[in-house]
């Protein structure tokens, strides 16, 4: 995502330019990574699944103990207030939260405001070339926490994770914990065998994409069968398609793995299918 320069950001209750807006050094997001995010999508001026991307906010919020600062409306005004101030019909929105400002200790503070920024960037979407061709990945071993559940800010783990896939000059790493697959470093993965679609379960080893929820309705209105379980390595490898998904990815087919051709080379059926429902979906 590049961002303008020219752009208009939200910070604590604020519309100002970017490079004028401050946070203090003892801002926990900074000093310990103590916040979480949402990655919206706007096509056509509509932010895309707000109401589930919204509600996972909350849970991450929840789940690390930090206050809400919005109720649905307050967010969804927010986001209305900064499409406003950068109108693009397409566009992503950017949203952290952070535990607030405080003298630097491990606990949680006392009194501490929680801090609220949120960014707006042009639409950078995959290109055709990705989505006509397919993609190559390579895997790596799940180094990360087990808390992947939570949208967190803490993403070291997923930036090396990226980075090695960036290395070898690749789109995606995906990742495996104990030999089964969990995720790729911003993007859910998804395996297509026989017509059948499976993707790990929903569990603190994956990050619920809300690509995922909607792929799962996509799934059932076309009468694929999916099941989320356990998936082996060799499992992936021997896969027909692999999929991947995520707000910026839409859904893209995964072509080789490692250097390994998986399925016939190409996307596959599944692909084309779930992609074109997704273009549909997204257009409202
Ligand atoms: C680790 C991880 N898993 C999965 C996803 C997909 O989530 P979503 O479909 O909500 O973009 C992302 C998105 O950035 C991610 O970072």
């Amino acid at each position: 995502m590049t961002v303008p320069t020219d752009s208009i950001v939200y910070l604590n209750g604020e519309m100002l330019p970017i490079a004028d807006a401050r946070i203090p050094v003892l801002d926990r997001g900074f000093i310990f990574g103590d916040g979480v995010y949402e990655v919206i999508p706007v096509y056509g001026g509509k932010p895309f699944r707000a109401q589930e991307h919204l509600a996972r906010l909350a849970r991450s919020l929840d789940a690390i103990g930090i206050p809400n600062p919005h109720d649905e409306a307050g967010w969804r005004a927010l986001i209305a207030d900064l499409m406003r101030a950068n109108p693009m019909p397409d566009q992503m929105v950017y949203i952290q939260v952070t535990r607030g400002v405080a003298r630097r200790m491990h606990a949680f503070p006392k009194d501490a405001t929680p801090t609220v920024f949120l960014m707006a960037s042009p639409m950078a979407l995959p290109p055709a070339a990705a989505v006509e061709r397919g993609v190559a990945c390579v895997t790596m071993e799940d180094r990360r926490w087990l808390h992947c559940q939570i949208k967190s800010t803490s993403l070291l783990g997923n930036v090396l994770a990226a980075q090695t896939a960036a290395s070898h000059g690749v789109t995606e790493a995906i990742q495996f914990r104990d030999g089964l697959l969990t995720e790729a470093s911003a993007s859910n993965v998804w395996v297509v065998r026989n017509g059948a679609v499976a993707a790990p379960t929903k569990d603190n080893r994956i990050l619920e994409g809300i690509r995922y929820g909607l792929i799962e309705e996509l799934c059932e209105g076309f009468g694929i069968p999916l099941v989320a379980r356990d998936i082996p390595r060799d499992e992936v490898f021997a896969a027909d398609e692999v999929l991947l998904s995520s707000a910026s990815k839409e859904i893209l087919p995964v072509v080789t793995i490692d250097g390994r051709t998986i399925g016939s080379g190409k996307p596959g059926p599944v692909f084309r299918q779930l992609y074109s429902a997704y273009q549909h979906a997204k257009r409202g």
